[in-house]
């Protein structure tokens, strides 16, 4: 009998090589005097991760019949944006952590003036990668990618949630404005993530909404075990400090809901994750896996 998540993890573990090699090579070594930001930007981006979201574009632009080079480029473009925001998210005037992926965090490796500079250049980098004509024969399709991104990442999405969730230390919220501060803070970036390979494919708007709703699913569920994460997880396996939220006193969905509504919540959530992918059957089984990944996880 074939073992599906066995072959997902194997999946998992292939797309998250590529990835690495892909950065690597879209930032290689200098011996010029700015060399530090390069060094810095490396050792964000090039050790550890899960990869989920390099992954969600490959695998959706896979659906659609994408090459290679094309996905890969988008793929390491997200997981660059990616790196920034945990770069910066571990500074200290953010959450100020010293531990991440299991290695000291890029402020405490380098300094902080690096590790901000080392996120700027991680997030304008992504863009230039997205910009480039290697990424698409299409300069419109080129263009949309880098709307998206834009988008997802900025004050409509990531940063913006960054910024609520800032002020969730000094509020209390109710389970609508926690629901928008995650989608926001983390469900944007992977829904734009599994929206890429239908912009490069040129998919359907059928399609690409199809997409959108299942990540729009799995980037909650993504946060909501996070947050489980935080409580219940072991720092040796997560790689990072737990109990960071409720020491901030952040309000998230554990802390308003208690641990077994939030892990309820969430496994729902991945389940009708899933269900919008039924238009395009078998083809979607390792999106489907990851649906339930996300919420099975230990790190
Ligand atoms: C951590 O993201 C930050 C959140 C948005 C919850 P991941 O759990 O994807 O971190 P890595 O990339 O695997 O280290
Ligand atoms: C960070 O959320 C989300 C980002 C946009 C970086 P958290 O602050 O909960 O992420 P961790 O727990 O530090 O990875
Ligand atoms: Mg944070
Ligand atoms: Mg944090
Ligand atoms: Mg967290």
């Amino acid at each position: 009998m074939k073992d599906s998540n066995s072959e997902f993890q194997t999946a998992l573990g292939e797309n998250a090589k590529q990835v690495t090699d892909m950065l690597d090579a879209l930032m290689p070594l200098t011996d010029t005097p700015e060399a530090r930001v390069v060094d810095a930007m490396r050792y964000a981006s090039l050790a550890g991760g899960k990869r989920v979201r390099p992954f969600l574009v490959t695998q959706s632009a896979a659906l659609f019949g994408v090459d290679s080079t094309s996905a890969l480029r988008a793929a390491a473009a997200v997981e660059m944006v990616h790196c920034y925001s945990l770069v910066h998210d571990d500074l200290p005037a953010m959450d100020n952590d010293d531990l991440r992926r299991g290695q000291p965090t890029c402020h405490i490796k380098f300094d902080e003036a690096t590790a901000i500079l080392a996120g700027d250049a991680l997030l304008t980098k992504a863009f230039e990668v997205l910009a480039a004509p290697q990424t698409h024969s299409d300069a419109r399709v080129r263009a949309d990618l880098v709307l998206a991104l834009a988008k997802a990442a900025g004050d409509h999405g990531m940063v913006g949630g960054q910024m609520m969730d800032l002020w969730a230390e000094q509020n209390d919220l109710n389970v609508a404005q926690i629901t928008r501060l995650q989608r926001m803070k983390t469900g944007d970036l992977i829904a734009v993530s599994a929206e890429a390979g239908a912009i490069l494919g040129k998919a359907s708007e059928e399609a690409r909404s199809a997409l959108h709703a299942y990540a729009h699913d799995i980037g909650l569920a993504f946060q909501i075990a996070d947050d489980l994460l935080d409580v219940e997880g072991d720092a040796a396996l997560v790689g990072k400090a737990t109990g960071k939220d409720a020491d901030a006193n952040k309000a998230t969905f554990v802390s308003l809901l208690g641990v077994d509504k939030a892990r309820q919540q969430a496994a729902m959530l991945s389940e009708q994750a899933a269900g919008h992918l039924e238009m395009f059957g078998e083809k979607a089984d390792l999106l489907k896996e990851l649906a339930r990944f996300i919420v099975e996880r230990r790190a």
